[in-house]
């Protein structure tokens, strides 16, 4: 019955076994796993290359590792512990696991009950092992490999009712396939940490890549980074609306490295999704203004700057997710672990400390979607690129709610129009 489920060509790398007829896969659970690529072959010399994240020896042998993806790891960890903390247990599945740095540390530092660590390299299974042997527990204990396609594994714990806490999906460009498995192996009201690596996408180079992932036409927009993330939450919300569910976002990351765009998601049983929070999203190349506007204001999308009128200077991206990045209390919860744990506080100066504590500024209710480059609003005021600080007192001072972003290092979000960050980039020349 699993054979005739099997993906067909569900991925492009060429390591990805097909799924042979083969008895034991008459008997569902991970019943193909555990193969060597050759029967009863010997031990194969590989390429041993070790390195330390946060105290945890592993070796990444010839797997995909950038050590650059540290921090989405850390989140990773630190919202699983949470998650362990309030629920009392916590199961992972890391469905690509790559050498299984991650699994380790949902392992060891997450305490999590279980973790499944796959990769559908099926040469990953030495170095897979040896990293979680290093846990000090034996596979079957508290863990286990498995290298197959993620959907196939992600399906079959679904069909033999195997659910997980938390899903890991660290996955290559705008792979958006593995969505649908993933939420039907996720335990209801579950996490669902997704990712994207396509900048190409989410810069507006490419829309029919992003409707055909996401459903979301995107166009170049001055916060393109931004929307990258709100293009993956989008196309989660959609998939998950779908099969009856509803999905929030915990946090959002962007990394420049790659870049990566990492969402973690709760993954909650609902009626439709809050149609507030999914909708389109304008930038006006006139005035610099961006407005949100929901599925009945289609046809009568412009910019207040051209009264009513159709305008050539607007751009219009969407549908895509245009709620809050982050939940503030979540979020919060994670900077005061992290800081228990030496990982962030104002003495260690770390770059999770600032990220954090950037995030939880991010949060504030009042600010919109999107940011303002510092650069943009010197060439539309015509003046050197004002100071950071100054301009977030500046605002701060005339009552507008204004963060740092994590994305941008020189740019603000803030509720402030584009017409008086003009003002007061002009005022603070004088
Ligand atoms: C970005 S790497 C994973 C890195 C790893 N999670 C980490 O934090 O170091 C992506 C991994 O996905 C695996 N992969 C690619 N397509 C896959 C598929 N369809 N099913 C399972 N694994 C796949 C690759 O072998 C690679 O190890
Ligand atoms: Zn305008």
């Amino acid at each position: 019955m699993l054979l005739a489920l099997a993906p067909k060509t569900l991925s492009p790398f060429s390591f990805l076994p097909n799924p042979k007829p083969n008895p034991k896969n008459q008997i569902p659970k991970f019943a193909t796993l555990n193969q060597n690529p050759v029967p009863n072959s010997e031990p194969i010399d590989r390429k041993c290359e070790y390195r330390t994240e946060r105290g945890l020896k592993f070796d990444t042998g010839e797997t995909f590792f950038r050590h650059e993806s540290a921090t989405g790891r850390d989140l990773g960890v630190l919202a699983a512990t949470l998650y362990k903390k309030s629920r009392g247990k916590l199961r992972v599945l890391d469905a690509l696991c790559g050498c299984g740095i991650r699994s380790l540390r949902y392992l060891v530092e997450a305490e999590a009950d279980f973790v499944l660590a796959n990769d559908g390299n099926v040469e990953s299974r030495d170095v897979i092992t040896e990293n979680l042997r290093s846990s000090g527990e034996e596979e079957e204990e508290r863990w286990k490999v498995t290298l197959m396609d993620a959907n196939r594994i992600m399906t079959e714990c679904y069909l033999n009712r195997d659910f997980y806490d938390l899903i890991d999906i660290d996955s290559f460009g705008s792979d958006s396939s593995f969505l649908r498995s993933a939420i039907n192996a996720l335990r209801m009201d579950g996490l669902l940490y997704v990712t994207s690596t396509d900048g190409f996408s989410s810069g507006g180079r490419r829309p029919q890549q992003t409707l055909a992932a996401y459903g979301a036409y995107v166009r170049p927009m001055p916060y393109s980074n931004e929307l990258g993330l709100r293009m993956l939450i989008g196309g989660v919300v959609r998939v998950a609306s779908v099969m009856g569910y509803r999905v929030t976002p915990l946090f959002s990351y962007y990394s420049y490295h790659g870049p990566v765009f990492r969402v973690m998601l709760r993954v909650i049983r609902g009626k439709l999704p809050d149609s507030r929070h999914y909708g389109f999203i304008s930038y006006c190349r006139d005035c610099g203004n961006s407005h949100e506007f929901s599925w009945d204001e289609l046809g009568r999308i412009s910019c207040p700057c051209s009264d009513s009128k159709v305008s050539m200077s607007l751009v219009v991206s969407g549908p895509l997710w245009t709620g809050p990045l982050h939940d503030a209390a979540y979020i919060t919860d994670m900077l005061t672990l992290a800081k228990e744990w030496g990982w962030a506080g104002s003495d260690t100066g770390t770059d999770l400390d600032k990220l954090l504590n950037t995030m939880v500024a991010e949060s504030d209710p009042r600010l919109p979607f999107g940011f303002i480059n510092l650069d943009e609003v010197a060439s539309r005021a015509k003046v050197n690129s004002p100071a950071l600080k100054a301009v977030v007192s500046a605002l701060q001072k005339e009552g507008y709610a204004v963060s740092r972003s994590h994305i941008e290092s020189n740019a603000l979000k803030t509720n402030c129009p584009m017409s008086e960050c003009i003002r007061i980039a002009q005022e603070l020349q004088q």
